[in-house]
């Protein structure tokens, strides 16, 4: 697709920053020094390096943890697990725990676990959304269907669990199966809103902080948790990954109008086509109130799902029209900010730099 907004070329993220490789090949020493020096990189670079070798034991937990006789579950877990991602939530909990001074092992098998319900909710995320493209590839409800997705997905939540209870903490399993459950209540009112041009911005962040900002809040907490640390730490991680997990979600709703898909991995358009009320679109309709052409263009496409194929491109710009984008990621920065904050309560260090990196990348990100 034609690059259509002026958010940056074909090597820069949406804000035009300079954004890095899909799959980052392993560092040399010399490159990973210069890195380290680098405070302002808005990359997850800094981030994975640092937790590199606690997540080649969560990868091998993963793999191990999604075996079973039943062949078609590995088949399909497999193909979206092997497919990549970005691995941020794990990298959370990794990092979060590090940052708290956690010297143990314990936070593998939660950052499993944390990967895990987030890779059970994109199964189940495809076959609601109907979605055929995920991390660059075929999505496994298109190459599978979508029975086998949800039900691998429930395979995959399970399999969460059971990784909780060998831990054993109950605040852990408090902590995840809240956000579990939150991540579902999220993913049901956003069905509510679908096709309703009445939703308000109160109630779309009440779904982005439910779908998508709980888990982050979650697997950022538990790095907290497992360091025992006191309650306001906890608390200042849950805020931070929080955040982060809304700035992410706004970032991603307007990479769903903005991006470029190969870049992206995921189709351009899934929330037009499927009439949900993101901001970009709030935005757009709240400012074209009284405009009655774009009015009655978001009554027929996003209210009635009637759709032709240049409806798109028209819904691109009435929003660009509305700066619809710019001021999503405006939104985005603010609670990248109050991310920011909730970190630097913490002494200065390594890791903190990284995880500072990576609220950068959440909001200047092109995939
Ligand atoms: C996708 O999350 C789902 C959203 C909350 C937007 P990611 O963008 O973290 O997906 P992967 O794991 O990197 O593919
Ligand atoms: C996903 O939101 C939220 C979940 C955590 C399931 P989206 O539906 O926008 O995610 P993508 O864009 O398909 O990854
Ligand atoms: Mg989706
Ligand atoms: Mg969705
Ligand atoms: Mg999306």
């Amino acid at each position: 697709m034609a690059h259509l907004y002026s958010y940056g070329s074909k090597s820069e993220g949406i804000l035009g920053v300079a954004s890095t490789e899909k799959k980052p090949a392993p560092m040399q020493m010399a490159a990973a020094t210069k890195l380290a020096a680098n405070n302002d990189a808005a990359s997850l670079e800094h981030l994975s390096q640092l937790v590199a070798h606690d997540m080649a034991q969560v990868n091998e937990l993963i793999l191990a943890r999604m075996q079973s006789p039943v062949t078609l579950i590995p088949q399909l877990a497999g193909h979206l697990i092997a497919s990549g991602g970005k691995r941020l939530r794990p990298m959370l909990t990794l990092a979060t725990a590090a940052l708290c001074g956690y010297r143990g092992v314990r936070h593998h098998r939660l950052a499993a676990a944390v990967e895990f319900i987030h890779t059970a909710t994109l199964l189940h995320d495809d076959v609601v959304d109907e979605s055929n493209l995920r991390r660059g590839v075929d999505s496994a409800n298109a190459l599978f269907g979508n029975k086998p997705s949800v039900l691998v997905g429930d395979f995959l939540f399970s399999r969460a669990f059971s990784l909780m209870v060998e831990d054993g903490s109950l605040r852990v399993l408090e902590i995840l199966s809240d956000a579990a459950a939150i991540i579902a209540e999220g993913e049901v009112q956003q069905l509510m809103t679908s096709n309703d041009l009445a939703t308000t911005e109160a109630a779309y962040l009440n779904v982005i902080r439910a779908k998508t900002a709980s888990l982050f809040a979650a697997a950022a907490r538990i790095g907290a948790v497992v360091a025992d640390r006191p309650p306001q730490e906890e608390e200042a991680l849950g805020q931070f990954g929080l955040n982060l997990g809304l700035a992410f979600q706004l970032v991603d709703d307007a990479l769903d109008y903005a991006a470029e898909q190969e870049k992206l991995g995921k189709n351009v358009g899934d929330d037009f086509r499927e009439g949900k009320m993101t901001l970009p679109v709030i935005l757009a309709v709240a400012h074209g109130q009284t405009h009655a052409e774009e009015r009655a263009f978001w009554q027929r496409t996003m209210e009635h799902l009637d759709q032709n194929s240049a409806d798109l491109a028209r819904a691109q710009a009435i929003i660009t029209a509305h700066n619809g984008i710019a001021d999503t990621l405006a939104r985005a920065d603010e609670y990248a900010a109050a991310a920011r904050a909730s970190l630097l309560q913490f002494p200065p260090s390594p890791i903190r730099q990284a995880l500072l990196n990576a609220v950068r990348f959440a909001v200047t990100r092109g995939y």
